[in-house]
């Protein structure tokens, strides 16, 4: 397949090698900050004459299958709405999908009318991660999974939070419907530049049927990002940048026991599982998107970035219970990357 990559970044690279990987032929790239394409010419091996310096030129050029979008969010939505006008059949673009609720829904509107299919890069549902954890939890020795704890740090709201809401939809099989955030005084120094904005703080995700996503993202804290999954009879423990797990359940014959019989015979597992990774779990998106079967699409990207919506608005608000509903502010524009 042809493949056309539209800022050439840490990620954009990434995704250069993702593709490869996959065997497609990247024939064109674009990136405004010409240090960047320089960059992917030397370290991933991209002839010079696919650098293009305007991306409607090359896309309309080359007529590629696929096309990624790896520039910062500010400029996602118009590169996925000029690749579906320009016929690209298949359009991965990062997370965060956009800047604005109502880009979202121009950009999957965009997509709908030339018939393209949208992937946003959230990778969790293709990581072991959360796999092996969602198929554990739905056993009869968890009985359904409840809530989950996140404990990171100061990995920012918009940054790496909305791919926590996209994890938390994906193991729960339930949209977010409120959201409380209590944001830090101090805002996150975004790598990308001063000219973006993101947060810390703590977060509080509720469902409809009630379960519950809290994370921790203070931003007095340092490394590391550990998930506790609570299940009706046990839970699972998960270091993420570790690749670790540990799943604890009661023995059956306990499980009708009350919640406050504490420590009651349990059966344990610890074993080593898939560290976090980027290349991998891209990849798989891409054949699911490439199969139109199980991918998170623009509905996916754009339930995240209700909920990221939210979150700011609490925020404002010192932590007010904010629903996801039509109230939220639809065309105001933050100042992700
Ligand atoms: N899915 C993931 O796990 C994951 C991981 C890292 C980053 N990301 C996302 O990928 C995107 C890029 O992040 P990054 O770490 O590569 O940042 P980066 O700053 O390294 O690269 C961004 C690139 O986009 C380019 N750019 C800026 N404006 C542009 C425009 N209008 N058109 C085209 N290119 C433009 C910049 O020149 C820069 O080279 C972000 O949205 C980020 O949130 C996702």
């Amino acid at each position: 397949m042809k493949v056309c990559v539209i800022g050439t970044g840490r990620m954009g690279r990434r995704h250069i090698d993702a593709a490869k990987g996959l065997g497609f032929d990247v024939v064109g790239i674009f990136d405004p900050f010409k240090e960047a394409m320089e960059l992917a010419v030397t370290g991933n091996s991209i002839p010079k004459e696919n650098c293009y310096s305007d991306a409607v030129e090359m896309l309309n050029k080359l007529k590629p299958e696929g096309v990624v979008i790896a520039s910062t969010a500010p400029s996602h939505a118009e590169h996925v709405i000029a690749a579906a006008k320009a016929g690209v059949k298949y359009i991965m673009c990062e997370k965060p999908m956009a800047v604005s609720m109502e880009e979202c829904d121009q950009m999957i509107s965009a997509c709908k009318e030339s018939v393209s299919v949208l992937g946003i890069n959230h990778q969790m549902r293709f990581m072991d991660q959360y796999t092996e954890v969602k198929a554990l939890c739905n056993t009869p020795d968890f009985g359904g999974i409840l809530s989950v704890n996140v404990t990171s740090a100061n990995f920012g709201l918009a940054m790496n939070g909305c791919h926590y809401f996209e994890m938390f939809r994906f193991i729960t099989d339930e949209e977010i419907s409120s959201v409380q955030f209590w944001a830090d005084e101090q805002k996150v120094p975004n790598p990308r530049g001063p000219q973006y904005v993101d947060h810390s703080g703590q977060l509080r995700a509720l469902t409809k049927s009630g379960k519950r996503l809290y994370i921790e993202l203070g931003g007095d804290q340092g490394h590391g990002v550990q998930v506790v999954y609570g299940c009706k009879f046990g839970q699972i423990y998960v270091d993420e940048l570790a690749g670790y797990m540990r799943a604890i359940s009661r023995k059956s014959e306990f499980r009708d026991l009350p919640t406050t019989r504490y420590g009651m015979p349990a059966d344990e597992t610890i074993k080593k599982i898939t560290p976090a990774d980027v290349i991998g779990p891209t990849q798989s998106l891409w054949k699911a998107m490439l199969e139109k079967h199980n991918y998170p699409d623009g509905a996916a990207g754009r339930h995240a970035l209700a909920a990221l919506v939210a979150a700011n608005v609490s925020g404002e608000n010192q932590g007010s219970l904010t629903n996801i509903d039509l109230q939220l502010p639809h065309q105001r524009v933050f100042l992700w990357a």
